[in-house]
């Protein structure tokens, strides 16, 4: 199959693909999508073979507007409502029982529930507008890489596999959505951290969990995406978390061991030790975490095109922004700290 990369002005033709059945992956403001047409059982599994995707873990279902999410789900809490007028469009997928029949059966893998979200692409809403049908979206990666923020990530991986690729440049926030558990509306329950914040969650609807044993662990999913390694680069990756003596005595331990070390950093750190590394991606402004939710995925990607054997990955602090962030690098990691 050959994969069309479509300009911005050619979103009709993306939409007619759709409409076809077939797969387009779109731009959202966190990372690029796979777009399906949700009601269609064939085109659905086709993003689960292209992806290289397990069947059991459910995708996230893509609305144009916040109206078209009752025709689907069983109901629609105050507290979904609030959410939906503050964060949509935005980076804060909801998940709702699901009506029967709302969507292709493998959309939701079986579950009785549905994650939903409205993402903040203009290009892509007018998609979903023109295809006339909401989107299947996972991550546009193949399974267990990072995630893709640029339309030649996706092509990358998806080359030959998918109709096309909806081109809209380099993606802004850079990491998944936050997705937030509503079913039950007295216990709202993050089960993957993004860039909308517990903080400002809770400045809307009062007290959020956050399921840690589903952000950390390796066991019984809830959110089932949550069991599978993610974001992993083919080199190892070591978080480092520490002043410059650190980054220093991490280069060595490595060098020592005979291994070619790249380093993802902030801008300083690169500065500081480019010339005793074999490769560097800089994560952005210095103490910026919004530069570094931003590039990481990028930059995860960048060492496959160099001789680095292992990745040297800054720590951030795990608040607000940081705690996606850091979600995201220690799963890339396996949980490997330099110590
Ligand atoms: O930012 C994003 O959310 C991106 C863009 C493209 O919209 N999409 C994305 O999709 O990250 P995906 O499929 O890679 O991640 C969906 C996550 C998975 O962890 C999945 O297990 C979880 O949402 N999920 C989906 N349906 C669920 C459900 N009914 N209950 C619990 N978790 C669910
Ligand atoms: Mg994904």
């Amino acid at each position: 199959m050959k994969t069309i990369i479509y300009r911005p002005s050619e979103v009709l033709k993306a939409a007619l693909k759709l409409q076809q059945g077939e797969l387009i992956s779109f731009p959202t403001e966190t990372v690029y999508g796979l777009g399906a047409d949700a009601t269609n059982e064939v085109a659905v599994k086709k993003v689960y073979s292209a992806k290289g995707r397990p069947s059991d873990n459910p995708l996230i279902v893509h609305v144009s507007a916040i109206e078209e999410v009752e025709q689907y789900v069983v109901e629609v809490s105050e507290v979904a409502s609030k959410l939906m007028e503050t964060f949509w469009p935005g980076p804060l997928t909801l998940i709702f029982k699901v009506k029967e029949q709302a969507f292709a059966p493998t959309a939701t893998a079986g579950l009785d529930s549905v994650a939903m979200r409205m993402p903040d692409n203009a290009l892509t809403l007018q998609l979903i507008r023109e295809t006339g049908k909401p989107l299947v979206g996972p991550s546009a990666n193949t399974s267990g890489k990072p995630s893709p923020t640029t339309a030649e990530h996706v092509f990358h991986d998806l080359k030959g596999k998918i109709a096309g690729v909806l081109d809209d440049g380099e993606t802004g926030v850079g990491l998944e959505s936050t997705v937030l558990d509503v079913t039950d509306p007295a216990r709202p329950t993050i089960l993957r951290p993004g860039a909308t914040t517990k903080e400002a969650l809770e400045k809307i609807i009062g007290t959020v969990y956050v399921d840690r044993h589903l952000i950390s662990s390796d066991e019984v999913p809830k959110a089932p995406g949550m069991k599978y390694k993610h974001y992993s680069p083919n080199e190892a990756v070591v978080i480092v978390d520490g002043n410059h003596e650190m980054w220093q005595k991490a280069i060595e331990t490595y060098q020592k061991q005979g291994e070619k070390v790249g380093l993802l950093a902030e801008q300083a750190i690169v500065d500081h030790f480019q010339k005793n590394v074999s490769a560097t991606y800089s994560l952005g402004e210095d103490k910026s975490v919004k530069d570094a939710a931003r590039l990481l995925y990028s930059g995860l990607r960048y060492f496959e095109k160099t001789t680095a054997t292992v990745i040297l990955a800054q720590a951030y602090a795990e608040n607000g922004l940081g705690e996606a962030y850091m979600n995201r690098l220690k799963k890339a990691a396996g949980n490997h700290f330099f110590e």
